[in-house]
């Protein structure tokens, strides 16, 4: 099976079980991972900010992120279908008493005009007050697109006029940074939290960051461990997040190259590809989804008509060839 579903089902490679096998690890809920320590140090610095904490998921990192931004009953505003209000399941309402208003957003990208017609960060005792903005940088659903360094720059001005919050869910940060050269802590600037995930297009098993103020992550080191997530010698899980960051970030160029090459052949335009993710319309996903499976193709359905196919570590270009046998009829 060649699957192209998601970036999250690559295995560990050798060399990144041997880091794993070789991890220094101790306590980390007492603090005293140095492999722990130093991932969430060297995350934490290459995002520009003071300080970072290692969480076994995306969602965690998320959710955690938000919980310090958005008080209770207050609201979180994102576009509709951000990961953040799609894919986790309702654990901001459930575990965080956080509401949402959303904004339809073409292909995951910031609107920042629609923003500011949204926002009430100071709304008084009858409406929701709005403490913070998410965005997705890649967006996943939107089809790995890179939000424009413009909109960005747009928002940071609107929240710092208007007095909210920003967060940033970077799971997969790395492919925009790879993507445009823009450097990873200029991606993260003005954000006032930042998740970031190992285990997407970096390749490792488990782990995200999420990288904040050393207040903040303080606080944030409670939450975790509240929630279940403190973990003991997770070094072992933190090395392969390490091995990940030096040697798996350049190579996303060709998990790009081949998203690139995919379009081409299945005809997508190629402007809606900027990453590793390509997001396409066809009359029946499920259907296509289930032809593909019996080529031999695993690929996702987004909507009843939109599929999205993911490069990533485990896909090289024998199976991008193979894959495109499979789909090109499919996919016409
Ligand atoms: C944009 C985005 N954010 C967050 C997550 C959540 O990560 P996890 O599956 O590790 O909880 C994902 C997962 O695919 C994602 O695509």
């Amino acid at each position: 099976m060649i699957d192209l579903r998601s970036d999250t089902v690559t295995r560990p490679t050798p060399a990144m079980r041997q880091a794993m096998a070789e991890a220094e690890v101790g306590d980390d809920v007492y603090g005293e991972d140095p492999t722990v320590n130093a991932l969430e140090a060297e995350v934490a610095d290459l995002l520009g900010q003071e300080a970072a904490l290692f969480v076994p998921s995306g969602t965690l990192g998320n959710q955690l992120g938000i919980r310090l931004l958005v008080p209770p009953g207050k609201e979180l505003i994102c576009d509709t279908v951000a990961h953040i209000v799609r894919a986790e399941l309702g654990s901001a309402a459930v575990l965080g008493g956080i509401t949402f208003r959303t904004w339809r957003a073409e292909r995951g990208l910031l609107d920042v005009d629609e923003i500011a017609e949204l926002i009430t960060p100071d709304a008084g005792p009858h409406m929701v007050s709005t403490a913070a903005v998410a965005v997705e940088n890649t967006h996943n659903f939107g089809g790995g697109t890179v939000q424009p360094a413009a909109s960005v720059d747009a928002l940071r001005a609107l929240a710092r006029d208007e007095g909210f919050a920003l967060h940033l869910d970077g799971a997969r940060l790395w492919n925009a940074h790879v993507a445009t050269g823009v450097p990873l802590r200029d991606l993260a600037a003005g954000f006032d939290t930042v998740s970031v995930c190992l285990s997407k297009g970096l390749g490792a098993p488990v782990g995200s960051v999420l990288a904040s103020s050393s207040a903040r992550v303080a606080e944030a080191r409670v939450w975790r461990k509240r929630y279940g997530a403190g973990m003991r010698q997770a070094g072992i899980l933190a090395a392969a997040g390490r091995y990940a960051l030096a040697h798996h970030v350049d190579r996303l160029a060709d998990d790009h190259a081949r998203a690139g090459r995919l379009a081409e052949a299945l005809d997508v335009d190629p402007s809606t590809v900027d990453t590793n993710i390509v997001a396409f319309d066809v009359p029946d996903a499920p259907a296509v989804a289930a032809a593909a499976r019996e080529q031999g193709v695993l690929i996702s359905v987004l909507s009843p008509r939109r599929a999205r196919l993911v490069t990533h570590l485990d896909v090289d270009d024998d199976a991008i060839d193979q894959a495109i046998k499979a789909l090109q009829p499919l996919a016409a």
